[in-house]
């Protein structure tokens, strides 16, 4: 890896618990964001995770990689369009799933939570850089996120296969996708629909394959902490949610290892996400990858497929949402485009 986007927990607020919200956050946390949502996070916390993220960034750099960072943004104010309106937004400290990078092209995802409508603003001054070194840099329609683009039906049930989204406009979140060489890999969740799918595929073109997966997962939102590419014909795979598509990778004789379970206490309490964070790494190269410095058995795991562990505390940064994978875009990497599939 040569260059990497890292985000930033500054400025970082609780978003609404709208219903887009609700359905990928587990029902025990619902009184957070009732309590919560529109303001800031705390600011211990906030401290915390931002001198873990600076961390990282230091051991990036001391490895050789280019690393920037968005621009600071408040996302606490409130903002209205004529399709609906929020008290606050959310952050920029996960640019997995905003920004997606194939060749030279960088897209601007259109996700799908109404509090993450104005989040792009924190990357344009990147972005408007990359543009002058020569980055074809696109932006795919716009959600609306009227009411159209929700399900209101989905909590009639628990759990139905249903999505909170609809299919009344495109939408989806980078961390849905991801690569290796020309084959996009994408599942269907709450905040990535069809209709972005089929975008995305009749945007690329031909050069590239766009595969559709699906997992045992009752809060399908963002791949990363499901199935996660290590490497090319290696995948570590989340045994609670198993992938429907496995015969795939077998034929093309790929290894999908399952990661062993996470060991982090509930201190601090992870808002946005699940204990699986604990695969969401983030490969230097297929030799060597950032891994939580708690997270023992992983780091055993990658150490018997011959890859070296960086080992970097995340404790509070991932109480955000997010992992290695999620607070980075990488924006250039070293290598040929394969076709794998
Ligand atoms: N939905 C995943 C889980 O709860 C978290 C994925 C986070 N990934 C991201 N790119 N923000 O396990």
């Amino acid at each position: 890896m040569q260059e990497v986007i890292v985000g930033r927990v500054e400025g970082a607020t609780v978003p609404k618990l709208t219903i887009e919200v609700q359905a990928c956050i587990e029902k025990e946390l619902w009184p957070f964001y009732r309590q919560f949502g529109g303001k800031p996070y705390q600011p211990d916390i906030l401290q915390k995770a931002a001198a873990e993220i600076e961390e990282l960034c230091r051991i990036l750099e001391g490895e050789g990689v280019t690393v920037c960072r968005p621009d600071v943004v408040d996302f606490s104010k409130d903002y209205k369009t004529p399709d609906f309106e929020v008290p606050s937004g959310m952050y920029a400290a996960m640019p997995r799933d905003i920004l997606m990078v194939v060749g030279n092209e960088i897209i601007e995802t259109p996700m799908a939570w109404r509090s993450r409508f104005f989040e792009y603003t924190a990357y344009r001054s990147l972005l408007k850089e990359y543009f002058k070194r020569g980055a074809k840099w696109t932006t795919p329609p716009k959600p609306q996120m009227g009411e159209q683009l929700y399900d209101n039906s989905f909590f009639k049930e628990e759990y139905n296969g249903k999505y909170i989204t609809t299919e009344f406009e495109p939408c989806f979140d980078a961390a849905d996708f991801m690569r290796a060489g020309k084959d996009l890999f994408v599942q269907r969740s709450h905040v990535t629909n069809m209709f972005g799918i089929q975008w995305m595929k009749r945007h690329l073109g031909d050069k590239y394959n766009i595969h559709v997966l699906s997992f045992d997962d009752k809060r399908p939102m963002h791949i990363d902490a499901t199935f996660t590419m290590i490497g090319p014909g290696l995948i570590i795979a989340n045994p609670d949610k198993p992938c429907h598509q496995l015969s795939m990778f077998e034929k093309a004789g790929w290894k999908i290892v399952e990661v062993p379970r996470s060991v982090v206490s509930d201190q601090p309490p992870w808002w946005m996400s699940s204990k699986w964070l604990s695969m969401n790494v983030l490969m230097l190269d297929p030799k060597r990858v950032l891994v939580s410095s708690i997270e023992i058995p992983t780091q055993k795991m990658f150490e018997k497929l011959g890859i070296e562990c960086i080992k970097v505390d995340m404790s509070y940064a991932n109480a955000l949402g997010g992992g290695f994978h999620c607070y980075t875009t990488d924006v250039r990497r070293r290598g040929t485009l394969e076709s794998y599939f």
